[in-house]
């Protein structure tokens, strides 16, 4: 389904919800539960972010703000003239104004799964910039993706912008799956601008993930009460309790719905049955340090061509290009 405007175009991609039924069935079936973290972000679960990305203990999203706005005309020089910028998770956009303003892109291409918040981004990209293409794709980044829509495009070189360290939800070996369907999207010449969260003391990641008012605790739960309404479950949500810490050797961020007893939920015709003391893994944020992410970039055909990060260091931002 398109929808089109002189300087907008819309397409749906998005997968049904049998899909989503099919993941979550599958997910909580394993012998250690576990859900994809892409279905957050319902609109509840998108306003959740927005409101953990001001919390003061989530630093990540002030870090890479400020090194956007101090160093967006450095990057801008990076990138070039005649730009196309592929955002992938396009969230809010506060980011993203930072770049264009900087970059002056022909046309800009939004993709992500949350359908309302990415059409109102976009518009509201289209109605600011009206020199801009504007394309909003709504579909799941995390498989291979066509888009025609950029062939149609007169731009000189196609950059993927992954901002929010979105990147550490995958799996290291996911990612770098991701990272070479990326390589294929932007082809030869082609460009990634993706900020990183680095590694750092577990005293303050865990923090970030813990924040005292609870609202990391609530866009957790918000993805059992999101499996009640859309899947016609009935997880009692008084009965999880979130939990996150950081796993120093595998160097991520693990979120779990914690079982509070032992119970039983009852989705798409099955029961499925919870231990006292059981989790359900909903999430990993993957911390990298600057080597360990060009080495990632390198094995999915990427050469780092720039890295900025700001004094403490606390965030990350690469700019690779397509290598050979
Ligand atoms: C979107 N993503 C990069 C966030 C993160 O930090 O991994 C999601 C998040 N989960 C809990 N807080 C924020």
């Amino acid at each position: 389904m398109a929808q089109q405007g002189p300087r907008f175009a819309f397409h749906d991609l998005h997968p049904d919800t049998g899909s989503f039924l099919d993941e979550v069935v599958a997910g909580l079936t394993r012998p250690r539960k576990a859900l994809p973290p892409k279905y957050f972000y319902d609109e509840r679960g998108c306003a959740l972010f927005e409101s953990i990305c001001e919390t003061p203990e989530y630093y990540l999203t002030r870090a890479e703000t400020a090194l956007m706005r101090q160093r967006a005309g450095d990057m801008a020089r990076r990138l070039g003239p005649r730009c196309a910028v592929v955002e992938y998770g396009s969230g809010s956009g506060r980011k993203t104004r930072i770049l264009i303003e900087a970059l002056e892109p022909v046309a800009y291409v939004a993709v992500d799964i949350a359908r309302e918040q990415l059409r109102a981004t976009a518009l509201e990209f289209a109605r600011e910039f009206p020199r801009l293409a504007v394309v909003a794709v709504c579909a799941d980044y995390a498989r291979p993706l066509a888009l025609p829509a950029l062939d149609a495009l007169d731009a000189r070189r196609r950059v993927v912008y992954f901002p929010g360290s979105t990147v550490g939800n995958f799996a290291p070996e996911e990612a770098a799956g991701f990272l070479g369907n990326v390589r294929e999207l932007v082809g030869p010449g082609g460009g990634l601008l993706v900020g990183v969260d680095l590694k750092k003391p577990a005293a303050r990641l865990n923090a970030a993930y813990n924040d005292k008012d609870g609202v990391t605790a609530a866009f957790n739960l918000n993805l059992l009460r999101r499996i009640n309404r859309e899947l016609g479950a009935d997880f009692d949500l008084a009965a999880f309790r979130h939990q996150a810490f950081y796993n120093e050797p595998l160097g991520r961020i693990e979120m779990h719905l914690l079982s509070l007893r032992d119970q039983q939920v009852t989705l798409g015709g099955r029961a499925i049955r919870f231990a006292a003391g059981e989790t359900i893994h909903t999430e990993n944020s993957c911390k990298y340090t600057v080597a360990e992410f060009q080495s990632l970039a390198r094995g999915a055909g990427f050469e780092p061509a720039a890295c900025w990060t700001d004094a403490e260091p606390l965030f990350s931002i690469h700019y690779m290009v397509v290598s050979g």
